[in-house]
C-alpha cells in the first residue's frame, strides 16, 4: 500500500440490513481509492453504521460516538459519519451534540456517502442527510466481507408498523428491487464462486407488492433457483404474508434451504393484537403445521419479545406453551424496549424491568433445552454442511452451517488447506444448544 493511501473503518451495528448497507459503503469508498484499515487512529473516514431497535443497541451507539471524540481531537482532518437508522432517527440532534461529527448519513441517502464525505473535506463544513427518498436506493458499488455468502437486499423499509417497532419510521415505505437486477446480481455472484445467498428485507414475504408488474415473492424464488447458487436463504418473514405458494416453492426448490425464521413475537392473542401483528396464535400454529408438512425436514426458528405493555404472568405463560407446543430449533429473544414515537411506548402498564428480566431468563430455559434436545436428535446423522472457513477460537478446526442453518464444528482433515466454500458430509458427533460437532465424511 502506497505511503498515500487513505484508509476507512466502518464500525456496524445492528441487523444483516445494516451489515449489507456497510458493504455497500465500503464500496463505494473503494471507488474513490480508499482503503480499509482495522485501525481506528489510522483511518481518514470513520462510520459507525447505527441501530436503534432497542435502548441496548441505542446505548452502545452513543458510547462508540463519545470514544471517537479523543480520535477527532487528534486528527481534526479526519471524517466521522454517523450512519444508519440512529442517524435517521436524531441526526439533527447528533449533530448538535456532538461537534465532532461531520456527517450524518440517514438511510434513504446511503448512495450518497462518497459525495457528502467530499463535501466535508472542500467545503470544510459539516453535512446531514436524512430527507426521505421513496425511491429504491440500490447501487452496484458493493465490497463484500465475504466470497462464498452475499447478502441481497431485494426490498427496502417495511409498511408493517407493529406497534412497538420503529423500522417504518426509520426505514420508509416498501420499496421492492426489479426481479431482473437481483436475477442479474445473483448470475453476477456465481460466476465470481459465491455459494449462498440471503435474500433481505424487513418482510421479504411482501416482495414486489409495489412492483408494476404482477409479482410475489415465490416467484422471485422460483425465478433464482437455478444451478449455480448453491444456497438460497432470506430473511426476515411476517408470518402473516407467509402462504401457501411461498412454501410449496420453498418445498419444492432445489436450492432453497430447508430453514423457515418466522417471528412470532408473543403467545398470547391479546400481546399479538396490540402489536398490530395481524395474525392469531391458532393461525400460527396452522401455519408451522403447513409448513412441516410441506418441509418435513425444515428447522424453524423465531423472535419473541418479552414484557411488552400490559403483558401478565398469565400472558407470558401463554408464550411459554406456544414454544413448547412448537418446539422451535432456536428463538432469538429480547426484553421490551419502547421506543419513543411508536404506538406503544405511550401504552399504559408497562412491565417493570425486573419482571421482564425474570420472564427472559425462564423463557431462554425453556427454549435452550429444546434447542438442546431437537440438536441431540442429529447426532449419528451426516449433514451436507458449506464450509465458511476456520473456527475463531481454534484455527485446526472448521466451521461451517447445515441447510437448517445450524453451525457445526469440526477438525479440519487437511490442515494445509482450508476448502472454504466446499459442500462436505460431516457426520455429527456430539450437540450444544447452538451448535453441533462432527467428523468430516467427504467432499460433496
Ligand atoms: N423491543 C424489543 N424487541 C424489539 N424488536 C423490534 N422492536 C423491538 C422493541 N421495541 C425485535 C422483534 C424483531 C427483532 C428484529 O427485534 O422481535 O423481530
Ligand atoms: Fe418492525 Fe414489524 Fe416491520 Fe418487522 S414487520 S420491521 S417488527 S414493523
Amino acid at each position: 500500500m502506497s505511503q498515500s493511501s487513505r484508509y476507512y473503518h466502518i464500525i456496524n451495528y445492528g441487523c444483516q440490513m445494516n451489515e449489507s448497507d456497510s458493504e455497500h459503503f465500503a464500496g463505494q469508498l473503494q471507488k474513490i481509492n480508499y482503503v480499509p484499515t482495522q485501525e481506528l487512529p489510522q483511518a481518514d473516514v470513520i462510520i459507525i453504521n447505527t441501530c436503534c431497535v432497542r435502548e441496548s443497541a441505542e446505548k452502545k451507539i452513543y458510547g462508540k460516538i463519545g470514544e471517537l471524540k479523543r480520535l477527532k481531537t487528534n486528527r481534526p482532518e479526519i471524517v466521522i459519519c454517523i450512519a444508519g437508522c440512529l442517524a435517521q432517527k436524531e441526526g439533527a440532534k447528533l449533530i448538535q451534540k456532538y461537534p465532532h461529527i461531520d456527517l450524518i448519513l440517514g438511510t434513504h441517502n446511503i448512495t450518497r456517502l462518497t459525495e457528502l464525505i467530499q463535501a466535508v473535506q472542500t467545503q470544510h463544513q459539516r453535512q446531514i442527510a436524512i430527507e426521505e427518498d421513496t425511491a429504491v436506493i440500490f447501487d452496484n458499488q458493493v465490497a463484500r466481507n465475504n466470497s462464498i455468502s452475499a447478502w441481497i437486499p431485494i426490498m427496502y423499509g417495511c409498511n408493517n408498523y407493529c406497534s412497538y417497532c420503529i423500522v417504518p419510521y426509520v426505514r420508509g415505505r416498501e420499496r421492492s428491487r426489479p426481479l431482473q437486477e437481483i436475477i442479474s446480481e445473483i448470475k453476477q455472484l456465481s460466476q465470481l464462486g459465491y455459494k449462498e445467498v440471503t435474500l433481505l428485507g424487513q418482510n421479504v414475504n411482501s416482495y414486489g407488492k409495489d412492483l408494476p408488474t404482477p409479482i410475489d415473492f415465490a416467484d422471485l424464488l422460483t425465478a433464482i433457483d437455478f444451478e449455480a447458487i448453491e444456497r438460497i436463504r432470506y430473511m426476515t418473514s411476517h408470518p402473516r404474508d407467509m402462504n401457501e405458494k411461498i412454501i410449496q416453492t420453498i418445498a419444492q426448490g432445489r436450492k432453497i434451504c430447508e430453514h423457515f425464521h418466522l417471528p412470532i413475537q408473543a403467545g398470547s392473542d391479546e400481546i399479538l393484537q396490540k402489536m398490530n401483528r395481524g395474525y392469531s396464535v391458532q393461525y400460527y400454529k396452522e401455519l408451522i403445521s403447513m409448513v412441516r408438512q410441506y418441509v418435513p425436514q425444515t428447522s424453524i426458528t423465531t423472535d419473541i419479545i418479552v414484557g411488552f405493555p400490559g403483558e401478565t404472568d398469565e400472558m407470558f405463560n401463554d408464550t411459554l406453551a406456544l414454544v413448547e407446543h412448537i418446539r422451535f430449533d432456536a428463538a432469538y429473544t429480547f426484553l421490551y424496549s419502547p421506543r419513543s414515537g411508536t404506538p406503544a411506548a405511550m401504552l399504559p402498564d408497562q412491565v417493570p424491568l425486573l419482571t421482564k428480566k425474570n420472564r427472559l431468563q425462564q423463557l431462554m430455559d425453556v427454549q435452550n433445552s429444546i434447542s438442546l434436545e431437537i440438536n441431540k436428535t442429529l447426532v449419528g446423522q451426516t449433514l451436507e454442511v458449506l464450509v465458511e472457513g476456520s473456527s475463531k477460537n481454534d484455527d485446526s478446526k472448521l466451521t461451517g452451517r447445515t441447510r437448517t442453518n445450524k453451525i457445526v464444528i469440526w477438525d479440519n482433515p487437511h490442515p494445509d488447506k482450508i476448502n472454504s466454500g466446499q459442500l462436505v458430509n460431516v457426520e455429527i458427533n456430539s450437540a450444544q444448544t447452538w451448535l453441533l460437532k462432527g467428523r468430516e465424511i467427504e467432499s460433496i
